[in-house]
């Protein structure tokens, strides 16, 4: 028999901690919906305490997902858990994962706290978690670089106050896959009480082996994976769901267990997060990158088509990959609208919010005669951007290149509900209209990355731009999507703006932590 594997998604909590990749409440249940789509145990929703707005997309996603159970982080205090507590209340399956660090640095240097204290912490912290739900997760932060008889202490005292996950994170991406498959062995051996819980794990891929640090661990006993979307997290990211769920599908002849996930949503779900975030998915990147299933060599070609097994161990439409599908054209009504939307996992709260969609799909198709679903998704994006309050937007844009002259554009942008206009040349049109924008919002930032990529194939197709800006240490992206890719750079750079100029940091689970 089979053993389950469980699959905890972290894109909306971990995910979102990759400097500039954090998501609205309404952004964030568009992906939640997605990922209960695609049959993710687990959705590690946010931080409630971290902010408001962390505490509102918990409880957002909470309300609407049924099928997943929803997740909140909280560090060991009584504020952090009573607050992700309130947030999953109306979860019909909700958990609360708690943290404190259990690694000899840690403690001595960002806790300040005795080993004992610890362990009476985690013990406390998980017990308080208990009065809310019966589902606590308990993480023994930096568990990679912890002593392994300490982690044993702490793993069985935890199981025994009530967790019933205990999570081991290699936190800062240190460990190897032999070591830390014996480590995640050894553990499941060691601590007398290791069937009372899921043993899981939550690799970092600073060392580009956070897939292969899980995939060790799964193969030594490890039947819960903490993982993103894209491998999206924390300086260079988490695992990747797409590439953990793949291999252990495709591996059966070597893994003892298998997920429940569907796995054709897992494309759109990589794109929908792409999109959100405005991180591009480089294109060799495994399972969905765009280069994933395409044969370049001559000898590759010939023997796919003779026998696709010859180099292709998966099957492209098995992750999500169509050929680009029309969908919708400009003939299409509102009810087919809101129909493929629906299919999207994509309602809206309002005929309003609908009314304004349709208004701009109807703009797009008379520009772009096929829709399809990477559109909709961007056009949903943008819908939502236009929407949010936010105190700078983009009234007009005029652009003047052409060869032998200095491009020139022209620019009127909206501060806070007042229009203000400038020119500037620039080396190219995106160059003129952002030296335009800046001279309006004079932010004084730096551009950290600018790249566009076409959202389906054709000269006809958008194009979305994602904008990076540093100013003062802090990195925001904005992105844009448009048939004109000048204004899509422009609504990018003004997307990326708005954040910078919005006053709201919130807190970080793991830095700067006091207990
Ligand atoms: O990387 C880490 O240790 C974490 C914990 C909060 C689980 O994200
Ligand atoms: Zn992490």
């Amino acid at each position: 028999m089979t053993d389950r594997l469980i699959i905890f998604d972290t894109t909306l909590r971990d995910g979102e901690q990759s400097p500039g990749a954090s998501m609205n409440r309404d952004e964030k249940v568009r992906i939640a919906k997605v990922l209960e789509r695609m049959r993710v145990d687990v959705i590690e929703a946010g931080f409630p305490i971290a902010s408001a707005g962390d505490f509102e997309a918990v409880k957002a996603v909470a309300e609407a997902v049924t099928e997943s159970t929803v997740c909140a982080l909280a560090r060991a205090t009584e504020k952090d858990i009573d607050r992700a507590a309130e947030a999953i209340r109306p979860a019909s399956s909700g958990r609360i994962h708690t943290f404190i660090a259990t690694s000899p640095i840690h403690m001595q240097e960002k806790l300040r706290m005795q080993p004992d204290e610890v362990v009476e912490r985690a013990v406390w912290a998980v017990k308080r978690a208990r009065q809310y739900t019966d589902d606590v997760e308990f993480s023994p932060e930096d568990a990679g670089r912890s002593e392994p008889d300490f982690l044993c202490r702490v793993l069985e005292a935890v199981i025994d106050a009530g967790a019933k996950t205990v999570n081991i994170p290699d936190t800062v991406g240190y460990n190897v896959p032999q070591q830390f498959g014996d480590l995640i062995a050894s553990l499941i051996e060691r601590v007398p009480n290791s069937d009372k819980a899921v043993f899981s794990v939550h690799c970092h891929n600073d060392l580009g082996l956070a897939v292969a640090n899980s995939l060790s661990a799964v193969a030594n006993g490890a039947r819960q994976v903490e993982c993103t979307i894209n491998g999206l997290g924390e300086r260079a990211g988490n695992a990747s769901l797409e590439e953990i769920v793949m291999a252990v599908r495709t591996r059966q002849d070597i893994f003892a267990c298998d997920t429940g996930i569907d796995t054709t949503q897992i494309v759109p779900a990589s794109r929908l997060v792409s999109n959100i975030t405005g991180f591009p998915v480089q294109p060799n990147k495994a399972i969905v990158g765009a280069n994933a299933f395409a044969h370049e060599s001559g000898i590759h070609q010939d023997g796919v088509i003779k026998k696709r097994e010859t180099y292709e161990i998966m099957r492209a439409e098995d992750v999500g990959w169509s050929a680009n599908r029309m969908v919708l054209g400009k003939h299409s009504g509102r009810h087919a609208f809101r129909a493929r939307l629906a299919e999207l996992g994509i309602e809206f709260e309002s005929e309003e919010g609908l009314n304004s969609a349709f208004a701009r799909f109807k703009d797009l198709a008379d520009k772009k005669h096929e829709i399809f679903d990477e559109d909709l998704q961007a056009l949903v994006t943008e819908e939502g951007l236009e929407q949010a309050n936010e105190s700078l937007k983009l009234v007009a844009l005029k652009v003047c290149s052409q060869t032998g002259e200095i491009p020139l554009a022209d620019v009127t942008v909206s501060v806070d509900g007042q229009e203000r206009h400038s020119s500037a040349e620039g080396g190219g049109p995106v160059d003129a209209a952002f030296r335009a924008i800046e001279a309006v919002v004079q932010s004084g930032s730096q551009l950290q990355l600018y790249s566009v990529s076409n959202i389906t194939s054709g000269t006809d197709s958008q194009g979305e731009v994602t904008v990076r800006l540093e100013k003062g240490g802090r990195i925001v992206n904005g992105h844009g999507a448009d048939t004109d890719i000048v204004v899509a750079s422009a609504k990018a750079y003004i997307h990326a703006l708005s954040k910078l100029v919005a006053p709201a940091q919130k807190a970080h689970p793991q830095r700067g932590q006091a207990i």
